[in-house]
């Protein structure tokens, strides 16, 4: 495709610094701009190996701030973006929904705006451009739990699909009507549609993609699977939201990644893919998965911390059920999962394990009061 300049927003974030790696690595030929505030979930260490590299820039910048993002596309001849810049955690949106309603929405607008404005100042106009906007499941809302024991494939899923077993027959598809319920799948859902507008209104080319729960290393503890790790290993409690019967659907974080790289090349314009492993977890099973992996790579007796367990009160308006359809990116675009659920958890347990100067690093300052009050 030759020579590109990308912006990648929020690439120093959980899921950002996997894509600017991954782009880094695999486009010499490209000049990758990370463009990220360094909000507490930003964090340029997660992207050491990478930062001398030639083809890669860091811009430490607040994506409202629409002068700024204007001058960089004209000075850097912007011809993509890769938006993943939000605030991210469902928790953080119920105690603080402005701050949500600034990044994700008021952010979104910004940066489209300026896209805008500096594509169309050129002959070309759209030609060869993209604004490639990263949504995330949770803008659906919740599917029902019609099978609590779970029902075997084959579903929805492909008959190769890697899969594990689904609690209902309905999957969120990308014809599903948006139905957001926290304030921050609210935010995002807003985002969505700007981008959307902006396809339709303007003839802007965008793509949007709507993933489900990633996993990996490089996420920030105050998401489920990094949590619980540390806390195993620190012997710590486990809270559990309410009964522990919400289900997720997984993915392996370089698993989206890959997705993302296949979709800002190859995906249709205007077009919206759904990405998901077909990978459902009730959240106490997965837990107790967890505690396994940590207790055996810690040589603990197997089992020892299930008494870390702790249920809490539940998250307000907690989604019973996530379950995404990625069928249609399966089908026109070859991409498949690389990685067993298996093999994922075992690879990002060892990494945190063997990464205990980036957890320290990551927890210590506004995360210790945060996370102190979280349960007052
Ligand atoms: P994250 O919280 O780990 O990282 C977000 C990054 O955005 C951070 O580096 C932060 O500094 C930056 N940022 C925040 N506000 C900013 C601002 N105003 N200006 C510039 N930068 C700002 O988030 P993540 O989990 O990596 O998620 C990335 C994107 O993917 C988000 O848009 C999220 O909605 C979406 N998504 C996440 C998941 C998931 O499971 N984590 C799943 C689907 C979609
Ligand atoms: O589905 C995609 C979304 O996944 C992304 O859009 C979000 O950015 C990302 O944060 C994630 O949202 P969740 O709310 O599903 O993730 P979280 O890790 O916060 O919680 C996963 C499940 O575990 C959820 O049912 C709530 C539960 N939970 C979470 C925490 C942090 C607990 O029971 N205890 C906890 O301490």
């Amino acid at each position: 495709m030759g020579k590109r300049n990308i912006v990648i927003t929020g690439g120093a974030g959980f899921i950002g610094s996997h894509v600017v790696r991954l782009f880094v690595n695999k486009y010499p030929e490209y000049r990758i701009v990370n463009l990220d505030k360094l909000t507490y979930a930003g964090n340029l260490s997660n992207l050491s190996d990478i930062e001398n590299r030639p083809n890669y820039t860091f811009v430490k910048m607040d994506i409202c701030d629409f002068d700024a993002f204007l001058q960089l596309m004209q000075r850097e001849k912007v011809d993509g973006i890769i938006h993943l810049a939000a605030e991210s955690h469902v928790d953080r949106s119920i105690k603080d929904p402005f701050t949500f309603a600034r990044t994700n929405v008021m952010g979104t607008l910004s940066l489209l705006q300026a896209a805008k404005l500096y594509w169309e100042s050129l002959p070309g106009k759209y030609k060869g451009k993209r604004f490639y906007h990263i949504s995330t499941d949770e803008v659906y809302g919740a599917l029902e739990v019609t099978h609590p024991d779970g029902i075997e494939p084959p579903f929805a899923a492909p008959a190769n699909a890697p899969h594990h077993k689904a609690y209902g027959e309905d999957f969120f598809h990308e014809t599903t009507n948006y139905n957001p319920h926290s304030p921050y799948s609210a935010s995002k859902a807003s985002s969505d549609h700007f981008v959307r507008a902006f396809h339709d209104t303007y003839g802007m080319p965008t793509i949007v993609t709507n993933c489900s729960n990633n996993y990996g290393p490089y996420q920030f503890p105050e998401k489920l699977i990094p949590l619980f790790i540390n806390n195993i290993r620190h012997r710590q409690p486990l809270p559990v939201y309410g009964k522990g019967e919400n289900i997720r659907d997984w993915l392996f974080v370089e698993d989206h990644a890959r997705a993302i790289d296949l979709i800002f090349h190859r995906g249709a314009i205007a077009g919206t893919y759904n990405i998901g492993g077909f990978n459902e977890w009730k959240n106490i099973d997965l837990v107790k998965v967890l505690i396994r992996t940590v207790d055996r790579l810690l040589g603990r007796p197997e089992g020892a911390d299930l008494d870390l367990i702790t249920h809490v009160p539940d998250r307000p308006g907690h989604d019973a059920r996530y379950a995404i359809d990625s069928s249609k990116l399966r089908k026109e675009l070859g991409w498949e999962p690389s990685l067993s659920f298996e093999d994922g958890i075992e690879k990002t347990v060892r990494w945190y394990l063997e990464n205990e100067a980036w957890m320290d690093n990551v927890t210590s300052g506004d995360y210790q009061a945060y996370y102190k009050n979280m349960y007052r």
